[in-house]
């Protein structure tokens, strides 16, 4: 069958593609026709979707805090494919420690530029090379429900950080409608991917499956491709007049 979902000849470039959420939407949106360009901070770890999803994922790499690699990112996939016609900001990380006491400014620092000046450079970038020109293209942001609502416990950077992106999601979105650009973000819930697994490992802090299962009422963690299918619906031209949204993916956490 068919998807409803059709994505065929749109070029796609997704950050932080080589794990966690970032491969479930390489995996959505290769299913759903597009041309992927996965992304990731190295070459080796972009290439984690094509292992995972098919020698069809082209790849492309490098540190996204860094406005000249942005730059030759967005050029890279332009030489090669000549436009790019989703952006799915997804590259992201979690706060060092739980403790906000402990939290060291450098390390507060670097969430906030990957998780919300990081975005901002790509968008730019891409809409100035690629769809103010085309007058045309789609720009997603993964958020969090953590940027939506303040959680007790942590994560001072990261969900200043994510609600500093949904607040981006809504300006970009007024300001460049008149160039045919929609902009829209996705906010996840707990995914059973990158995050929720490698930070507890990396910080020793136990994140505790039952006591999250407890809040969400679909009673499952999500999965990657979960989030995957949200913002391949939110790139589509079924969701035409759809922009400056928050797509909450969170199996009804907290309703
Ligand atoms: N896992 C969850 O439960 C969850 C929930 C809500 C939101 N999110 C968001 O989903 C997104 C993906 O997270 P994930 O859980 O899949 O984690 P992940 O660690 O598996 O994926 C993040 C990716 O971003 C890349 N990255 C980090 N810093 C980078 C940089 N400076 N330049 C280039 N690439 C960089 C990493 O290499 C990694 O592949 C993040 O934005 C995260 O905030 C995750």
């Amino acid at each position: 069958m068919k998807n409803a979902i059709d994505l065929t000849g749109k070029v796609a470039l997704i950050t932080g593609g080589g794990g966690g959420i970032g491969e479930g939407i390489c995996r959505v949106f290769d299913a759903c026709g597009a041309t992927v360009v996965a992304h990731d901070i190295s070459d080796e770890i972009a290439k984690n979707a094509v292992r995972a999803v098919g020698p069809q994922i082209h790849t492309v790499s490098g540190d996204i805090t860094v406005e000249k690699n942005v730059e030759v990112i967005v050029d890279t996939v332009m030489a090669a494919h000549e436009r790019i016609d989703v952006l799915v900001n997804n590259a992201g990380v979690p706060d060092a420690g739980q403790d906000i006491l402990k939290v060291r400014y450098p390390d507060w620092r670097w969430v906030v530029d990957v998780n919300f000046a990081a975005p901002y450079l790509l968008s730019h970038a891409v809409a100035r090379k690629c769809m103010v020109p085309n007058r045309s293209g789609v720009i997603l942001n993964t958020a969090s429900i953590t940027g939506l609502r303040t959680l007790k416990g942590g994560e001072t950077a990261y969900s200043a950080s994510k609600a500093a992106l949904v607040s981006l999601t809504r300006k970009l979105a007024l300001e460049w409608g008149e160039f045919g650009i929609r902009v829209n973000a996705v906010a996840p819930g707990a995914i059973n991917a990158g995050f929720l697994k490698n930070a507890a490992l990396e910080y020793n802090e136990q994140v505790q499956e039952e006591d999250l299962l407890q809040m969400i009422p679909l009673d499952r963690l999500g999965e990657p491709e979960d989030v995957g299918w949200a913002f391949a619906f939110l790139a589509c031209d079924l969701a035409g007049y759809i922009t400056g949204e928050v797509l909450t993916v969170n199996g009804g956490f907290g309703i």
